[in-house]
């Protein structure tokens, strides 16, 4: 599976000092507060494993599975629930956990819905953006990593759902997907 990878951008241990520094800010910020740490799946999986058990105060987990890829490598810009939370978002501090903000569409989409449902705050972290990408204006409040313009795997991203397994992000060989 790594020879099919062209070149890591972030290793695996890259990633684990940035979690680290996260988990302490969302320690901070999110104390004596019990947040709803929502992530998003599947892609933000590993990272929301990583960045919560360094998270020293009490929260609430759930998942949501939307998506707006159809297996490809482009957001169709259509967003579908595809598993719905079991928790009430009503007047809770919600902490929206994500792999990637590309086009953001996804992410506009969940905070529209969280605000619908009333939360009382929305705070993001996601441990990569990719600016280039950016088809709407939401913005995170935490940030990992910035990616340049290229289609990037592991560590929770897939292509055709491989590669999520890896513990570093990279980028493919050309001819996987070509
Ligand atoms: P948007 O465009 O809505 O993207 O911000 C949200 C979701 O799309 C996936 N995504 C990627 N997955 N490599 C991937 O493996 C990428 O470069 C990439 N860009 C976007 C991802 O699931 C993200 O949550
Ligand atoms: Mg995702």
């Amino acid at each position: 599976m790594h020879d099919e990878i062209q070149e890591i951008l972030i290793s695996e241990e890259e990633i684990q000092v940035k979690t680290k520094q996260l988990a302490e800010k969302i320690t901070n910020d999110f104390d004596g507060k019990f947040p709803l740490a929502i992530g998003v799946l599947k892609g933000a999986m590993p990272f929301m494993s990583d960045l919560l058990k360094r998270v020293n105060t009490h929260i609430e987990m759930d998942f949501m599975d939307v998506s707006s890829y159809e297996g490809g490598m482009k957001s169709t810009g259509e967003v579908k629930i595809i598993k719905d939370l079991n928790t009430q978002v009503k007047d809770r501090d919600i902490l929206i956990i994500e792999d990637i903000i590309d086009s953001g569409l996804t992410l506009s989409y969940l905070v529209d819905l969280f605000k619908y449902r009333q939360a009382k705050s929305i705070t993001i972290v996601t441990l990569l953006d990719k600016p280039t990408g950016r088809k709407s204006d939401v913005k995170a409040d935490l940030v990992g990593f910035e990616v340049p313009d290229a289609f990037v795997v592991g560590y929770g991203l897939d292509y055709e759902e491989k590669y999520r397994n890896l513990p570093y992000i990279g980028v493919l060989k050309p001819e996987i997907y070509s």
